[in-house]
């Protein structure tokens, strides 16, 4: 499988985030593309092509911003996540780092095509690289006539606002992040009503994450069959999947979706220490463990779902024979129960509750009801949690008691007589 740079092809080229050099790649092509079209025509390019959102849940793109209620008199808001905050991710900061311009020429086609005039990208607080580069590639864009009054001619003004995140995993949530953004607490809202028709100080709103916008550009000059050329049907288009852990050269490899974790591993060297592979996820940790035998799946939204996870943000975290399945699960539960924003009981009681309990399984102090309880609690939680941060808690827990059960019981055995909990090196 070959490395198929569309995103990244501007990476590790002469100071790709200016846009002098943004300019002589393709730069804002898309965009004058896109101004001769009319804004539905550029909708149903969007529907046409299957792109799917890469925030993690893969909802289809144009049908998203079909959703925005057109000649309703109210203003429209494009809100860009870039909050990136699910462990193992690291592809929206390599893209803003590199190609911010990209994400801009993105913003402002789908400003145009849902008919609106203001977005907002919504940075994760601790990056202050990526804010400080984003803003100064706003700041050259306006300069040079792509943003602000009658951008190319257009008669249309577009401005973009960028904004430094309060730095917890919640405001990642679409709605956490919309109430982040207005400057309450970042906490989840009902839904119903969506942000579609009540999004931004309660305007119709599109939230999409920067992978889905920087695509746009590239669908708008390639067209629909191009973009649908890669991948699998259901998903087409190419993914940027972070690789990290026990693989000899983590990174950002960017690959048609529906690449295996053999063909991935292939391009990266192999595992680090030339040790079994034992689990990894494949989209970040909310998303369910896979196994050695789960080599050979698809990684793309419909074939991971079919076998049993989700393919999340492509964030695919290795783990070899060596490494203790429970004390990666302990610390991903411990990032749960901290990040947890304790609006509802399941998830801010039950991550409370699961967090104690595997900690004191890999402490050698487990009982024998520890498991049956765990897994209680995780059924607790999955279903009845206000928003998926609850559910996605649950996700490593289940996951790797159903693989691993073995592990588990060792160490509470070991318990049971006293001896030293050794199973698994450290992480
Ligand atoms: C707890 C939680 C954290 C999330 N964090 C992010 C994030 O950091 N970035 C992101 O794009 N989406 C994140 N999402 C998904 C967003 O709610 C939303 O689905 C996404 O921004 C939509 O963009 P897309 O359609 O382009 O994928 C998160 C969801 C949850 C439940
Ligand atoms: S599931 Fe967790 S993060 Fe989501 S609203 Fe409930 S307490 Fe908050």
């Amino acid at each position: 499988m070959p490395l198929t740079p569309v995103l990244t092809k501007r990476f590790g080229t002469n100071a790709p985030w200016q846009i002098e050099n943004y300019l002589k790649l393709d730069g804002y092509a898309g965009l004058k593309k896109a101004f001769a079209m009319q804004p539905d025509e550029i909708i149903a390019l969007i529907k046409e092509s299957n792109l799917r959102g890469r925030g993690g849940a893969g909802f289809p793109t144009g049908m998203k911003w079909q959703f925005i209620p057109q000649n309703d008199g109210k203003p429209h808001y494009v809100v860009i996540n870039a909050d990136e905050g699910e462990p193992g991710t690291c592809r929206d900061l390599p893209l803003m780092m590199n190609d911010p311009h990209s994400m801009i020429e993105g913003i402002i086609i789908a400003c145009y095509a849902v008919r609106a005039n203001h977005a907002f990208v919504y940075i994760r607080g601790e990056a202050v690289h990526a804010i400080r580069r984003v803003t100064q590639a706003v700041n050259e864009a306006y300069a040079k006539g792509y943003l602000g009054d009658n951008v190319l001619g257009s008669g249309v003004r577009f401005d973009i606002t960028v904004h430094g995140g309060a730095g917890a995993y919640i405001c990642g949530e679409e709605t956490a992040l919309l109430d982040s953004l207005e400057g309450k607490r970042g906490q989840p809202r009902l839904k119903p009503p969506f942000p579609a028709t009540n999004g931004l100080y309660d305007a119709p709103t599109v939230v999409n994450n920067v992978g889905t916008l920087c695509s746009v550009p590239y669908i708008v000059l390639g067209g629909a069959a191009w973009h649908k050329d890669m991948g699998p049907e259901g998903s087409p288009g190419t993914s940027i999947y972070s690789l990290s852990g026990r693989v000899k050269n983590p990174g950002q490899y960017e690959a048609p979706m529906g690449t295996t974790l053999r063909e991935l591993l292939e391009l990266a060297g192999g595992m680090s220490r030339g040790k079994e592979l034992k689990f990894w996820t494949p989209g970040g940790s909310s998303t369910p463990l896979f196994t050695a035998e789960h080599l050979d799946v698809p990684l793309d939204f419909d074939s991971v779902a079919k076998a049993g996870s989700m393919n999340g943000t492509s964030a695919v975290m290795i783990f070899d024979e060596e490494d203790s399945v429970v004390q990666a699960v302990l610390k991903w539960t411990q990032f749960y129960e901290h990040e947890s924003c304790g609006k509802c009981t399941p998830c801010r009681e039950g991550n409370y509750w699961t967090a104690q309990i595997l900690e004191r399984i890999w402490h050698g102090e487990g009982t024998p009801a520890d498991l049956d309880t765990l897994l209680d609690l995780c059924d607790n939680i999955l279903g009845r949690s206000f928003c998926a941060l609850g559910d996605g808690a649950t996700s490593p827990i289940s996951s790797s008691i159903k693989y691993f059960r073995g592990e588990y019981e060792a160490l509470i055995a070991a318990a049971a007589h006293n001896e030293p909990a050794l199973t698994g090196a450290s992480a």
